[in-house]
């Protein structure tokens, strides 16, 4: 077995890479997938925080600087998935040799169905290396022209380096995000759009209990989202929520930040 290795990559910074990562891996284990979710971002990482593992001794870092056997920095993490978190430390980053990466990947992909691997922002040799490793690249952007923008000089980045995109994942969208809006942003980029996640509070409420929106609030319209998502990356076809049970409603799920009218969205009148 060799896993379908899937990196998480974006233009500009901040756009949810991170969060997204954590709940796809998750998802994916949530459907009995063997699943490892790497923070290849060797500078800022922040998966380890977002899942509780940020005292975790032996991580990337140190098996990059072959330090410590990759076994050894594999944790548990929700529904079964395991995480190789990375250090914190700029001493961490330091030591770290990005270009082993390869050799990590190829140590543990027998052993798992789908890794994937949060990555930096911007245009690196640390991007670059989570991005040769990888069969897939999925690039999470924002509803922004700023965003799609950058997004589309990394594709050509991951072009250069013999990757194509998959698709993008549009977070952070509001209600004024309607798919006209969305069609027109990104039609300019001619990538294709594989799901779109809404601005929600429970994402901030997840990361600051240290488990994943999926786990979380398995209920959410973000959660239905990554899940449909996860299902797809695994060609399995998931149940609407209206064609099953219907659905429990969280306390935080219809708070929405509501924003001013966006030129886009008043073409489609
Ligand atoms: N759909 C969403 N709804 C609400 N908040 C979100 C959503 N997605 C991301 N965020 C918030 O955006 C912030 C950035 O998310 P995240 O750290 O995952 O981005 P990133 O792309 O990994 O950033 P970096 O480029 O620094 O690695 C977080 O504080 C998170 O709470
Ligand atoms: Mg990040």
């Amino acid at each position: 077995m060799a896993a379908k290795i899937y990196t998480i990559t974006s233009g500009k910074g901040g756009t949810g890479k991170s969060i997204f990562a954590v709940n796809l891996a998750a998802a994916l284990a949530g459907l009995a997938k063997k699943t490892l979710l790497i923070d290849a971002d060797l500078g800022m990482s922040n998966i380890g925080l977002m899942l509780g593992l940020e005292n975790s001794k032996i991580t990337l870092h140190e098996v990059l600087a072959d330090e410590a056997n990759v076994a050894d920095a594999l944790y548990d993490g929700p529904n079964g998935l395991k995480v190789l978190p990375c250090g914190i430390s700029l001493q961490g980053f330091k030591k770290a040799d990005p270009a082993r990466l390869k050799d990590v990947i190829a140590e543990v992909s027998p052993n798992f169905e789908f890794i994937i691997i949060d990555t930096a922002t911007g245009i690196n040799h640390v991007t670059a290396s989570s991005i040769e490793v990888c069969d897939e690249v999925i690039m999470v952007l924002t509803p922004e022209i700023t965003s799609i923008t950058d997004g589309s000089k990394m594709r050509v980045f991951s072009t250069m380096l013999g990757k194509e995109v998959t698709g993008i994942v549009l977070n952070r969208t509001m209600p004024v995000h309607d798919e006209i809006y969305r069609e027109k942003l990104v039609s300019s980029v001619d990538m294709n759009i594989l799901e779109v996640l809404p601005e929600d509070v429970s994402i901030p409420n997840s990361i600051a209990g240290k488990s994943p929106v999926v786990t979380k609030y398995p209920y959410s319209e973000i959660s239905i989202a990554m899940n449909r998502l996860a299902a797809l990356l695994c060609g399995i076809k998931m149940p609407e929520p209206e064609e099953g049970k219907p659905q429990k409603k969280q306390k935080n799920e219809k708070k929405r930040v509501v924003a001013a009218k966006l030129p886009f969205s008043q073409s489609k009148k």
